[in-house]
């Protein structure tokens, strides 16, 4: 016969091998129901822009019936690699992030791997030494945006007379992200050829309005009269560059040429009245997307590695009339 000590021992061992096996379905379970869980790490809130992304995530989450989990990095990498930890330690389905800067990423996309969690990397992108480690970027090809800012200033130069020399001051983004190096590259390598447009000088605002007013009040500080054209990363840096030319008396869209990118209802509304001559698309309305490809992902559907949204210029030469509202 069996000592009671025996018993007492198996019972409590049984007692323990549940209390693990709840430990370690305890994320799993408390995702209550069936429906798929997205964790979405947002890098910031720096601009309208962003802001509009976010929203454009959350109602296409509620539209879609996908849980969200929701951080927002306050601008910050580290941040965003806490917040990406917790999302595969919380075993979410899925997994959505707007990187910062593109470097940086590798050990924590490899951990998502490890743990069977498809990434889509959204809006900005990522330089990775193994391309397998996320499964889609979905958002604007930066490259193309800068090009087109290039190409309204050569046809602005071309109606001005031939001895017009165009000094460009360029208000950069964040530096290392990937929207400040592909529009810078795609903007000097489409200008590059017309020697009557002059780089005078690349300053960073971060992609921020306090940092782009800053920024402009330092150049007309060192160029005076020679800063002929404002190209702006994002609108919000746009915006404070305009509350500087208003405090030097420069009457932008005429004493300086102002290009923008974004596309914001309110920077539309600035090259209608004629305070900007170009503003670039770069929608923030990602979210449906987003949705669609985290449900193909968890269905084993294929999808396509790469998908950019379709963009245009808005600009001085068009006829905006009919233009819908931005909605951001
Ligand atoms: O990554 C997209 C850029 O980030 C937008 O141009 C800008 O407004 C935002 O902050």
């Amino acid at each position: 016969m069996q000592k009671p000590r025996f018993w007492a021992f198996l019972m409590i061992l049984v007692l323990f091998m549940a209390a693990l096996t709840g430990c370690s379905n305890r994320a799993k379970d408390d995702k209550k129901d069936d429906a798929l869980l997205l964790g979405f790490s947002q890098l910031g809130s720096e601009s309208g822009w962003r802001i509009g992304n976010t929203i454009s995530v959350q109602d296409a989450a509620q539209a879609a019936g996908v849980r969200l989990m929701l951080e927002n990095a306050n601008q910050s990498q580290e941040k965003q690699l806490t917040a990406l930890r917790s999302f595969i330690a919380y075993r979410v389905d899925v997994i959505a992030f707007s990187p910062i800067v593109q470097d940086g990423w590798d050990n924590v996309l490899r951990e998502a791997k490890e743990a069977g969690i498809p990434v889509i990397i959204e809006d900005r992108t990522v330089v990775t030494k193994d391309e397998s480690l996320y499964a889609v970027h979905v958002g604007s090809d930066f490259y193309s945006e800068g090009v087109m800012a290039g190409e309204y200033l050569l046809k602005k130069l071309s109606t001005l007379p031939p001895e017009t020399v165009l000094n460009v001051v360029e208000l950069t983004g964040t530096q290392g992200s990937s929207p400040m190096l592909l529009r810078s590259a795609g903007f000097h390598d489409t200008v590059a050829k017309e020697p009557r447009i002059r780089i005078l000088d690349s300053v960073s605002g971060d992609f921020m309005i306090s940092k782009g007013k800053e920024c402009v009040r330092l150049m007309l500080e060192k160029y005076g009269s020679d800063f002929d054209v404002l190209f702006s990363h994002n609108d919000a840096m746009m915006y404070g560059a305009l509350e500087a030319f208003g405090e030097y008396g420069v009457t932008p869209g005429k004493d300086v040429i102002v290009i923008s990118v974004d596309g914001e209802q309110e920077a539309i509304d600035l090259l209608k009245e004629g305070k900007v001559n170009c503003v670039v698309e770069c929608t923030p309305m990602l979210g449906e997307a987003i949705m669609q490809i985290a449900k193909d992902l968890v269905d084993g559907k294929p999808v396509e590695r790469e998908i950019y949204s379709s963009e245009r210029a808005f600009t001085e030469f068009d006829d905006l009339s009919q233009l819908a509202p931005r909605g951001y």
